[in-house]
């Protein structure tokens, strides 16, 4: 089911470009909206005033972008997929771009915050990834990543898994696209455990990393700040 990873980077544009035109339904449907407040979450989080520059990384159809440009941020949106893109586009009049998190078509040192919402389990290279966000952040920039989590408890975990392994391509293939729907739960697999994305953020160049969950577990939202002198 998970590509091979010399062909992730294109599987997974090619997944989303199918998805895009149900993606915000299937969302609104899966999270029964509660991903709204975990976005709202992500944007305070960053704690920055109107007008400061923010990145939205793997921006999708848009929805932390348009949350943060609400909030009076100047948000540039990144993803690969130009389909869902598209839609962001239709959804609003910020500046979308087509790029790759791992090569981000920005200057170093431009942006004030960056975010990203579920989007880290479908990068081909984390590190790399996180290294960018480094470079186009200046010092004491903000970094605020939103993905899901597995729950700790154990009763919690059980009711989880049942919901996200079968409810979830279940519901994602009456809506919209079965594979990729069975893909969202597989890919869990790809986000490293709490201690090795530490260290990554660490080694990238950032400190204060901090998570925090929502919903007994189900999603996190892991904070940083780029540190003053570069990479740790
Ligand atoms: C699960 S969606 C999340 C979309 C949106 N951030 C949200 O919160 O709903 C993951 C997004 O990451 C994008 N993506 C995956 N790999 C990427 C990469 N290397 N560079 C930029 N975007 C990427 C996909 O195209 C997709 O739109």
């Amino acid at each position: 089911m998970l590509p091979a990873p010399a062909e992730k980077r294109a599987a997974v544009t090619a997944m989303f470009d199918r998805i895009a035109a149900r993606y915000d339904l299937v969302n609104r449907v899966m999270t029964l909206g509660l991903d709204r407040s975990w976005r709202r979450a992500a944007v305070a989080a960053l704690g920055l005033r109107p007008a400061e520059r923010v990145l939205d990384l793997g921006c999708g159809t848009g929805d932390l972008a348009i949350e943060a440009a609400a909030g009076g941020l100047r948000v540039v949106g990144v993803d690969l997929s130009a389909g869902m893109l598209g839609v962001a586009g239709r959804r609003a009049a910020l500046a979308w771009v087509r790029g790759d998190a791992a090569a981000l078509p920005l200057v170093a040192g431009s942006l004030r915050g960056i975010l990203s919402g579920f989007a880290l389990r479908n990068f081909s290279d984390l590190g790399a990834v996180l290294a960018e966000c480094a470079r186009v952040l200046e010092p004491g920039g903000r970094l605020a990543l939103l993905e899901v989590d597995e729950p700790r408890s154990r009763v919690l975990a059980l009711g989880h898994r049942l919901y996200f392994r079968r409810l979830v391509p279940w519901l994602g293939g009456a809506l919209s696209d079965r594979d990729a729907y069975r893909y969202l739960p597989e890919s869990v697999v790809y986000l490293p455990a709490e201690a090795e994305l530490r260290g990554l953020l660490e080694r990238a160049g950032f400190e204060a990393v901090a998570k925090r969950g929502f919903c007994g577990g189900v999603a996190q939202l892991i904070t940083a700040r780029r540190a003053a002198g570069g990479r740790a």
